[in-house]
């Protein structure tokens, strides 16, 4: 990976330290070109103008193919969405859940995983089970704890793929095949990992999948994927639902519905600029190679890390261990709220980052175009700080 020129690619990185990838990816400018070109394309030639239209869909197409690529799954087990809540919302709000179902999810959960699951389950009579997880927490205690909430009544494990407040990487593989053996339908959150690591989903066996395209595939807010495995296509019913759920030939009075398809998700129409951006966004990160970008973002983060534990009144919060960590590091500072940590790094440096809640600190994200200098640099700003 050549770096200088991946940085020059992102603007953002001339001013800033930009280390928020976890909230929102900076775009490179030929990412935020391709939106620019439709926008322009569209205003001058119309949207459904002949050639223009066909080049809209086409992209479309691209970019779905694009995102079956990044699931390594098939074409149609894919499609594109708003954003990971939207994928994981389709998913939950189809399912045909029976009272005294249960759900498990974890304590560290983000709001995209504890509002949809806690809504299902007042609707439903659906018990949601939230596993309490301490932030030290081997990937055996994790996988332990949440095995020992399984009852006849479990339905489905429901958590994400690496923690957004620590970038602990969860024990997915494991879950996925004690939840297999049992029949439980295993659902990721997948906000901090699409293009930050490698994903598998003919391997893992997941059932359901969503990213988002804004954060570590540094596309434009408003993009992101979904996989459902083939074989719940039929049983997921489209909450949401238009034209493309009519299988053809149809008429109001002769309504077919299209049953094992992710079309019947899609609804209407929807913003081909964004998706031009999110079809050049996963061709950015092909081009720089999803193995090259995880092995390099757990080498910052592990170099962070030990930077980081060697300033006095400094806990990190993320593990240690290469195995259960990713580009997300989480740290505490001595007598700081994370806040204020986060408004001096920004004042002093030009670094951003973020501060998380449960538990309190303040979150780094690493990501490839992120440099060794950059990490010093936050180290020297928290040091003085701390
Ligand atoms: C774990 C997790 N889930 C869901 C989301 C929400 O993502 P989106 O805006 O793509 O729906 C985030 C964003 O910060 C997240 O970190």
């Amino acid at each position: 990976m050549d770096i200088d020129k991946i940085r020059s690619q992102i603007p953002v990185l001339a001013h800033t330290a930009y280390m928020n990838t976890g909230w929102s990816g900076p775009a490179p400018r030929r990412v935020a070109q391709a939106m620019k070109d439709r926008i322009d394309l569209e205003l001058e030639q119309g949207t459904t103008t002949s050639g223009v239209y066909e080049a809209g869909k086409e992209i479309q197409e691209q970019a779905q193919a694009a995102v079956a690529r990044i699931f390594n799954a098939s074409i149609d087990e894919v499609m594109v969405t708003r954003n990971t809540t939207e994928g994981l919302n389709i998913v939950l709000s189809g399912l045909d859940w029976q009272q005294g179902d249960e759900i498990i999810i974890c304590d560290m959960e983000h709001g995209s995983v504890i509002a949809p699951a806690q809504l299902i389950g007042q609707r439903y009579g659906v018990a949601v089970k939230v596993v309490d997880l301490e932030v030290h927490d081997s990937s055996e205690t994790i996988a332990t704890k949440i095995v020992a909430a399984f009852t006849s009544k479990t339905r489905m494990v429901f958590i994400s793929h690496i923690l957004y407040a620590t970038g602990r990487r969860m024990p997915a593989e494991e879950i996925r095949r004690a939840t297999k053996d049992r029949g439980i339908l295993m659902m990721l959150d997948g906000a901090q990992t699409g293009g930050h690591i490698e994903l598998d989903m003919a391997r893992s066996g997941f059932d359901f999948y969503s990213i988002p395209g804004q954060k570590w595939l540094l596309g434009y807010e408003g993009s992101g994927a979904l996989y459902i495995r083939r074989e719940h296509l039929e049983r997921i019913h489209p909450a949401h639902t238009g034209g493309r759920a009519i299988a053809r030939p149809a008429n109001a009075h002769n309504f077919q519905p299209v049953a094992d398809s992710m079309e019947k998700f899609l609804g209407g129409s929807v913003s081909v600029p964004v998706q031009a951006a999110f079809l050049e966004a996963t061709k950015f990160i092909e081009e720089a190679g999803i193995y090259n970008i995880e092995t390099r973002n757990l080498d910052l983060a592990e170099s962070a890390k030990a930077k980081l534990s060697e300033v006095a009144g400094v806990t990190v919060l993320s593990p240690s261990e290469r195995r259960d960590s990713s580009g997300l590091v989480t740290f505490a500072v001595e007598g700081q709220t994370p806040i204020s940590v986060v408004e001096r790094l920004w004042e002093d440096h030009k670094i951003v980052v973020r501060q998380v809640g449960h538990p309190a600190g303040v979150r780094v994200s690493l990501h490839f175009f992120n440099t060794e200098e950059e990490v010093e640099l936050l180290v020297g700003g928290v040091r003085e700080l701390a």
